[in-house]
């Protein structure tokens, strides 16, 4: 039996058998074995043509041939599938191995005068600097998600639909959740002070720096931005702790121990009292620090009660307070920077000027 003779007998079926199994196994690669596949198994390939040819065999004889083609067929599947995935997986490995990325490799070498290593960008920078303050202060980073639902963003934080706090967002709206919740892109960082007292029971001491986007364009505004928000939440946290907070991290971003902070009396829902933060600077030279004008630089307040029963905080027993700030406009203070939307075109020059060391990590100890 060598597949163009009709020999219809068990033991030449066997013997047939380990040849077969014998080529299978020597199959070079896939295209290989799919044609040897298609050779025995395919529609005339020699075992289905010998399975047809049974019918023109004795009873007796058509049921011992016909089981032992059945099991020859069986065995011819198993071993072809076996194999295939053998072949698959030494594929696979041998394209793991071509495409390995060394990255122990030195960097590529600086170009004669040129920015060393690239730089990192001023919107990092300031996140790295106000990780930093507020770290030694025992704040600890906290995250949300950019997609958040209209109740992590507005409702927990007692903003109620209607609302007109929410008309001054310019919110961007998704297409709703699959359960229906209305989903937006957050426009503030706020959201996370819920995620974080409903994952944590109080106290609470975080920060949460992030993305955060409004339908807004112009020199001072772009559709996506950058926030820090800030929540501590204890049994005895009270009004002048935010004060001093913030005063110091306002010296140490701003590197001026004499700065002057204002507390002017606000509105938040989320916060009650509220106040916004401003500090000394010369309006007409941009001067910050000095000038006797006043630019307001940040929101705060002590978190209301509302907001803390919303995520199951008992407000008779903790109170804290809350505060948030946009990245863009501390960076754009900090270093006279006045179009927002630079940030974001990326121009390599303009980068390398404004762009931080990446070998001199913000660390308080040697001033920001
Ligand atoms: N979420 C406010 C905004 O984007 C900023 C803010 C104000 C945050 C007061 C606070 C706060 O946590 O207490 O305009």
């Amino acid at each position: 039996m060598d597949g163009t003779e009709d020999v219809q007998d068990v033991a030449a079926i066997a013997s047939r058998e380990a040849e077969l199994v014998a080529e299978i196994e020597g199959a070079p690669d896939l295209a290989a074995l799919e044609a040897l596949r298609v050779r025995l198994l395919g529609r005339s390939g020699e075992v289905t043509r010998r399975l047809k040819a049974l019918g023109a065999l004795p009873p007796e004889k058509r049921k011992e041939v016909g089981a032992a083609l059945n099991a020859l067929r069986d065995t011819l599947t198993d071993r072809i599938n076996a194999r295939r995935a053998a072949l698959e997986r030494a594929a696979l490995t041998a394209r793991l191995a071509s495409e390995r990325i060394d990255v122990s490799l030195p960097p590529r070498p600086a170009p004669a005068g040129g920015q060393e290593s690239g730089v990192i960008h001023p919107i990092s920078r300031t996140i790295e600097e106000i990780a930093a303050i507020f770290g030694a202060m025992g704040f600890r980073l906290a995250e949300g998600p950019d997609i958040e639902t209209d109740w992590y963003n507005f409702g927990a934080l007692n903003i109620p639909p209607h609302h007109p706090a929410r008309a001054e967002h310019d919110t961007f709206y998704l297409p709703p959740a699959p359960n229906g919740e209305t989903r937006v892109l957050r426009t503030h960082t706020s959201p996370v002070q819920i995620r974080t007292l409903l994952a944590n029971p109080p106290p609470v001491r975080i920060i949460a720096l992030g993305r955060t986007y409004r339908a807004d364009h112009d020199a001072t505004h772009s559709p996506m931005f950058h926030q820090c928000e800030g929540l501590a939440i204890d049994r005895t946290l009270t009004l002048g702790h935010l004060k001093g907070c913030l005063i110091d991290f306002l010296r140490a971003f701003f590197d001026m121990p004499n700065l002057p902070v204002r507390f002017r009396a606000s509105y938040f829902p989320f916060t009650e009292p509220s106040m916004e933060v401003d500090i000394g600077w010369n309006r007409r030279t941009g001067e910050i620090g000095a000038g006797g004008d006043w630019l307001e630089i940040l929101g705060s307040g002590m978190v209301h009660p509302r907001v803390l029963a919303n995520c199951g905080v008992d407000p008779t027993e903790w109170q804290g307070f809350a505060f948030g700030m946009g990245i863009e406009r501390l960076t754009m203070l900090k270093w006279g920077i006045n179009d927002l939307r630079l940030f974001f075109e990326n121009d390599v020059r303009w980068l390398s000027h404004y762009g931080a060391s990446p070998f001199r990590p913000a660390a308080l100890q040697e001033g920001l």
